[in-house]
C-alpha cells in the first residue's frame, strides 16, 4: 500500500486530498496540521500536529515523528493568501506569504525528500496566480510572487530529484470554494481533489517539472 504524506491537511483542499487518498485511492495516509480539526481527527489517517511549515523546529519535529518510514509520495498543500493592493502594500503580509507558500514548501521538501522512494512522487500545490504569462489582472503582489517562487523551486526540485526518478508535479487546483477564497469558486474541494489525484497518478518523468491545472491543461509560466 502506498504511504503518502499530506502537509496542510486539516481543512480545505488538503483535507480532501487526505480523505480521498485514504478512502478512494487506498493509500496509507499521514496528515499534518498546525492544530487538529474534528473532520481530520475523524479520518482513518495518522495525524501529526504542530507542523507550522515556517518553523525549522516544527518541520524537524515532523521528520522525527516519521521515524524511519519512507514515503511513496509527498503533497505540500499549506498556503495562505492576502490581498495586497499597490496603494496599500502590507509588507508583513507579503513576507508571510513568501514564508509559507515558497520558503515553507521548500523547507518541507528539503527536510523530507530523502524519505521519498526512488520512482516516488512529489506534488506542490501552487496557483495559476503564480504564472507571469497568465497574469491579466495584476494585484495580489505577495501571493503571486510567492507562488512564482514556489514554481521556480519546483522546477529545480524536478531537476534535482530526476536521478532518483522522483516526479514533481506543480498543480493549480482550480478556483475552489474554501476558506481561502471566502467560499467563492467554481469547484468544491472534493471535485478539485479528485482531479488533482488523477493528475498525481499521471505524473511521470515526462510531466515532471511542468505546471498543470487540475483539469489537465498545462499552464504557461
Ligand atoms: N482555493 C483555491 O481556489 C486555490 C487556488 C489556487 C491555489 N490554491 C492553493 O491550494 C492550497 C490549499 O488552499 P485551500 O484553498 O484549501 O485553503 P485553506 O482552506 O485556507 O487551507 C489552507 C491550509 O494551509 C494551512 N496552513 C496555512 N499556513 C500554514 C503554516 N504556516 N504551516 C502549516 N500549514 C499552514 C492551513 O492550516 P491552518 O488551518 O492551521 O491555518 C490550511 O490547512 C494552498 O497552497 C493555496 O494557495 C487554492
Amino acid at each position: 500500500m502506498p504511504r503518502t504524506l499530506v502537509v496542510g491537511a486539516n481543512r480545505g483542499i488538503g483535507f480532501e486530498l487526505a480523505k480521498q487518498l485514504r478512502e478512494v485511492r487506498g493509500h496509507q495516509v499521514i496528515a499534518t496540521c498546525r492544530g487538529p480539526s474534528a473532520e481530520l481527527a475523524a479520518l482513518d489517517v495518522e495525524v501529526i500536529e504542530n507542523v507550522d511549515v515556517t518553523r525549522d523546529e516544527a518541520v524537524a519535529h515532523l521528520d522525527a515523528a516519521l521515524g524511519d518510514r519512507k514515503l511513496s509520495g509527498l503533497w505540500v498543500v499549506a498556503g495562505i493568501l492576502a490581498r495586497t493592493p499597490l496603494d496599500a502594500l502590507d509588507w508583513d503580509a507579503i513576507r508571510a506569504q513568501m514564508e509559507v507558500n515558497a520558503f515553507g514548501a521548500l523547507r518541507v521538501v528539503a527536510t523530507l525528500h530523502r524519505r521519498i522512494v526512488d520512482e516516488g512522487r512529489l506534488a506542490l500545490l501552487t496557483s495559476r496566480m503564480g504564472s507571469l504569462a497568465d497574469n491579466g489582472s495584476g494585484g495580489f503582489y505577495g501571493y503571486r510572487m510567492s507562488k512564482a517562487a514556489l514554481n521556480a523551486a519546483g522546477v529545480s526540485l524536478a531537476r534535482d530529484l530526476a536521478p532518483r526518478r522522483i516526479a514533481v508535479g506543480l498543480f493549480h487546483p482550480g478556483f475552489v470554494r474554501t476558506a481561502m477564497t471566502g467560499g467563492n469558486g467554481n469547484l468544491d474541494p472534493d471535485e478539485s481533489a479528485r482531479m488533482l489525484l488523477d493528475r498525481y497518478e499521471d505524473l511521470d518523468m515526462e510531466t515532471s517539472g511542468r505546471f498543470f491545472h487540475a483539469n489537465g491543461e498545462e499552464i504557461p509560466w
